[in-house]
């Protein structure tokens, strides 16, 4: 058996357990196109296709504005390396589903990315997404692969509700639940949460290009950022939480954030305070945190941190500037953890919103789907196979 046919035999584990066994290289790599491949996070998304040892990145797609003109004259390209050769010439498309890959990551704005995620689903590309339209979904996974990896067997039943064939969607979480959840994910296993009380400062680059106007941002603070406390304090639910075979079973924690944007470029900083169910030391707290590891299948996946939570001692980190980058991106770095008066236990966490909070995460959950078996070979359909959009 290929190693892609094997890999397929894998996407039917009951129960969504992943396997203990490595993932292995295909044969061939699976070709992906980027919609919104000119946003920041399409940008991020398409320089880290570039070297991916499973993915070719063959289309790119976005708005009226840059359909038609090749990728560099598209893109107000923000990375400090330059654009990937592999991308230069490439010709943007429109975000009709006529594009020639074997899945689509979406980077689409959320004004638009909610009926075009589903004209693609409906068309037979699995749709890796990073926007907040569908992560809440009855049947969408919204998924962290070291957190809930077993929320992948909603797949079938999405495809069945919809009537999807060999299309999906999978999301992944906002950019700054992306590294609260990582962190509570080892502490709820270990002691159970009760209440999470977060603040979040939060970085200009979350808001996308050219996002909060510079004379509104720079030397101050500002202590509202539209939704976003709505999605940390609803998404994490969905994460924790489990899927029973039919639909999704909430978490039921106490969470309260607040969330600030902050004048720095990349990385949110969060203070959180947690009520355990379980008594628990700051030395157990510290240790559970340390000791987080995820299993063989997950840590083979190129874009896996076999630790994805650091620990750091100083008493001032992390900080933006300094650790936004731990783990290439995608680390959730701790610091401070020490007792809170109101609640149990306090700390603060770092995470890269570009990365883990966006072009990391989609890239790691399409690795995941790769891995068991839910990417297929649609280069024998043809490019020009459309399904008819949706009425809406
Ligand atoms: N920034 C983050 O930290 C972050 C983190 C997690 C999730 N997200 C989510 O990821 C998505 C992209 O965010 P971003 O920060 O990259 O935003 P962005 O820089 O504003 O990019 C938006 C992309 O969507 C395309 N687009 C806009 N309107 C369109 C239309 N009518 N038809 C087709 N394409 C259209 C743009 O194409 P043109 O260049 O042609 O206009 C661009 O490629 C959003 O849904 C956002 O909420 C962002």
């Amino acid at each position: 058996m290929s190693p892609r046919a094997q890999s397929r035999s894998n996407g039917q584990l009951p129960g969504g357990q992943l396997e203990t066994k490595r993932a292995r290289k295909p044969e061939k790599k699976w070709r992906a196109g980027v919609l919104g491949a000119t946003g920041i996070v399409g940008q991020r998304l398409v320089n880290l296709l570039a070297e991916h040892p499973w993915f070719e990145l063959t289309e790119v797609a976005a708005s009226e504005r840059s359909s038609g003109r090749t990728y560099a004259e598209a893109v107000r390209w923000h990375l400090e390396t330059p654009i990937p050769e592999v991308a230069r010439d490439l010709v943007v498309k429109g975000v009709e589903p006529a594009l020639d890959c074997d899945f689509v990551f979406s980077a689409l704005d959320s004004s638009v990315a909610g009926p075009v995620e589903e004209d693609f689903a409906r068309a037979g590309y699995p749709v890796v997404s990073n926007s907040r339209n569908h992560r809440m979904d009855a049947d969408v996974p919204l998924l962290i692969p070291e957190v809930n990896a077993a929320h992948l067997d909603a797949i079938p039943v999405q495809r069945k509700n919809r009537g999807y064939d060999t299309g999906f969607i999978v999301t992944n979480p906002n950019c700054s639940t992306a590294g609260l959840v990582l962190v509570l994910k080892p502490l709820a296993d270990a002691f159970g949460l009760e209440r999470i009380f977060v603040v979040t400062l939060q970085a200009i680059s979350g808001a996308g290009y050219p996002g909060v106007a510079s004379m509104d941002i720079q030397g101050n603070v500002v202590p509202f950022i539209s939704g976003e406390e709505e999605k940390m304090e609803a998404e994490p639910q969905k994460l924790l939480g489990k899927w029973d075979g039919t639909r999704f079973i909430e978490a039921g924690l106490g969470i309260s954030a607040h969330c600030n944007r902050v004048p720095v470029l990349d990385g949110h900083l969060e203070c959180v305070s947690l009520g355990l169910k379980k008594i628990a030391s700051l030395a157990e707290v510290r240790e559970a945190l340390q000791k987080f590891e995820v299993d063989e299948e997950l840590a083979s996946l190129p874009t896996a941190l076999r630790h994805p939570v650091i620990v750091v001692d100083d008493e001032n980190r992390p900080q933006p500037r300094r650790d936004a980058a731990a783990g290439k991106g995608m680390a959730a770095v701790v610091g401070r953890i020490r007792e809170c008066p109101l609640h149990d236990v306090k700390l603060t966490l770092l995470s890269h919103n570009l990365v883990r909070g966006a072009a990391g995460a989609a890239l790691l959950n399409a690795e995941l789907l790769a891995a068991r078996g839910f990417l297929k070979d649609r280069s024998a359909r043809g490019a020009t196979e459309v399904a008819e959009p949706a009425l809406r």
